[in-house]
C-alpha cells in the first residue's frame, strides 16, 4: 500500500548544495503540531491555550504525502530522517508512517536512518510497535530528574517517573543509542546537570546538554537564562574526567566526550555559544506540508500542492531542489548582531513545535 506508483522514478541527482555550499542531508519531519506537555520555553501555556489554532487533521499531511515528501529528499541526499513535532506520538498509527519510511535508501543503496525526538511520556507503551515497524533509535527531551523541577517545567503534572520508564522501554526494545537532551535554563535546571549526569552514566543513554535557545517563544527569552556549554561540560569534569570524541559527521549537532572511566559518552550542544550553520545540512518540513530552510526561519515553502497523487515526483524533487540552492540561512551565527538591536529584539520565528526543534 505504501510503495506507491513513483517508487524509483527519480532520475539520479547530483549533490545538491545551497547557496553556502551545503549539501542537503537531514530531513526533520514534523507530524503533528501538538504536544501534551506546555514547557514554557517552547509552548507556553498562556499562548497555547485550548483554543490555540493548533493544525486540523484536515491540514496535516497524510502518511502517503508524507512518504511521497520523504522520497523526494531522499533522491535529493538526505540520509538522515528525524520524525518531530510537537509530540509525534500523538500522530495516531505513528508506526505505519515509519513502516514505509524505514523501508526507503538512498541512492548508494543504504537504508535511511529513522530516528524520533519525543518527550517520552508515551514510549512505554509504543516502544515495542516502533522498534518493530523499523524505528532505528529515539531521543527523548528530559530537562530534570527532581519531580517538583519536572513538573514546573512540562507545566501539565506529569511526573518524572513516567519518563524514565518510557527511556527503559526504548533501551530494552532496542532502540539504540538511547539519547536524552537536556535543554539548561540557568536558574531553572542547572542544580539538575549532575543528578542527570550520574543516572545515565554506565547506562548506555548519551545525554546532551542544549544552549537554551531563542527560538518559538522569542518573547520569553534572555541570554541570562543561557548557561553556555564550556559552563556545564567545567561542572561535570569536577567530578569526571572527560576526553573529546571526533564527530562521526561535520554536520552533527553535538560535541561528545567520552568519560575516562568508561561510563559512556555526554554531548553538547551549542547553538547559542558556538553556532554550527556552517554545516547545517538540515531542511525541516512541518505537518502541514511546509518547507523551512532553517529553525528561525521566518517564511517557508508549501509543498502540499506537489504531493498529490498525480503530482509528478520529479516535480517535487525540482521545486525542493530549486529551493535548497537558493538557501542562505545562517540565524545563529547572526544572533549577537541582533540582540544588540532593540528593535530587532523580538524575531518572528517559525514555532519550535511546528517545525519540531
Ligand atoms: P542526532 O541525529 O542524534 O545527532 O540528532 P540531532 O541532534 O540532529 O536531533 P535532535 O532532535 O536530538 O536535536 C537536538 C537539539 O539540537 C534540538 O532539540 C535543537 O535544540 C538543537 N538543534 C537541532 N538541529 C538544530 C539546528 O539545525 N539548529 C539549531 N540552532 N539547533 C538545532
Ligand atoms: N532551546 C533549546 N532547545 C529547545 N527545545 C525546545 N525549545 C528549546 C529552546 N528554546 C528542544 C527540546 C527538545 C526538542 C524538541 O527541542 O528540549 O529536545
Ligand atoms: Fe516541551 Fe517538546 Fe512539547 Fe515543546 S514539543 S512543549 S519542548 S515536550
Ligand atoms: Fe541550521 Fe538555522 Fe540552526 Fe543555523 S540556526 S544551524 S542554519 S537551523
Amino acid at each position: 500500500m505504501w510503495l506507491t506508483k513513483d517508487e524509483a522514478t527519480y532520475p539520479h541527482y547530483v549533490e545538491t548544495l545551497d547557496s553556502l555550499q551545503r549539501p542537503l542531508k537531514d530531513l526533520r519531519l514534523s507530524v503533528i503540531d501538538k504536544c501534551n506537555f506546555r514547557c514554557p520555553y517552547c509552548m507556553p501555556k498562556d499562548v497555547f491555550t485550548k483554543d490555540y489554532p493548533f493544525l486540523k487533521h484536515s491540514q496535516l499531511m497524510s502518511f502517503d504525502e508524507m512518504l511521497k515528501l520523504a522520497r523526494g529528499f531522499v533522491a535529493l541526499g538526505a540520509e538522515k530522517i528525524r520524525i518531530t513535532g510537537g509530540e509525534p506520538l500523538l500522530r495516531k498509527n505513528i508506526e505505519h508512517l515509519i513502516e514505509s519510511l524505514a523501508r526507503l535508501t538512498t541512492q548508494s543503496g543504504k537504508r535511511v536512518s529513522i530516528s524520533m525526538t519525543t518527550n517520552g511520556t508515551l514510549l512505554a507503551s509504543k516502544a515495542q510497535a516502533l522498534k518493530d515497524a523499523g524505528l532505528e533509535r529515539v531521543t527523548v527531551s528530559l530537562d530534570s530528574l527532581d519531580n517538583d523541577i519536572f513538573m514546573k517545567m512540562n507545566d501539565v503534572g506529569v511526573p518524572v517517573s513516567v519518563v524514565l520508564k518510557g527511556i527503559e522501554a526504548a533501551q530494552r526494545v532496542g532502540l539504540s543509542p538511547v539519547k536524552v537532551n537536556t535543554v539548561v535554563q540557568k536558574g531553572m535546571n542547572d542544580s539538575q546537570i549532575m543528578p542527570i549526569v550520574n543516572h545515565f552514566r554506565h547506562s548506555g543513554v548519551t545525554v546532551r546538554f542544549i544552549e537554551y535557545m531563542d527560538v518559538g517563544g522569542a518573547n520569553y527569552w534572555s541570554d541570562s537564562g543561557v548557561m553556555t556549554s564550556d559552563l556545564v561540560r567545567a561542572r561535570i569534569e569536577q567530578e569526571h574526567r572527560l576526553v573529546a570524541v571526533a564527530q562521526q559527521r561535520a554536520s552533527d549537532t553535538a560535541h561528545c566526550y567520552r568519560y575516562v572511566d568508561g561510563a559512556g559518552e555526554v554531548g553538547f550542544i551549542s547553538s547559542v555559544s558556538e553556532p554550527f550553520c556552517g554545516d547545517c545540512t538540515r531542511a525541516r518540513v512541518s505537518a502541514d506540508g511546509k518547507l523551512f530552510m532553517c529553525l528561525f526561519a521566518t517564511e517557508s515553502l508549501d509543498l502540499r500542492p506537489w504531493l498529490g497523487e498525480d503530482a509528478a515526483p520529479e516535480v517535487l524533487a525540482e521545486t525542493i531542489r530549486s529551493a535548497w540552492r537558493k538557501r542562505g540561512d545562517h540565524y545563529s551565527e547572526l544572533r549577537d548582531e541582533r540582540y544588540k538591536d532593540p528593535a530587532k529584539k523580538v524575531y518572528p520565528t517559525v514555532r519550535m513545535s511546528l517545525v519540531g526543534g
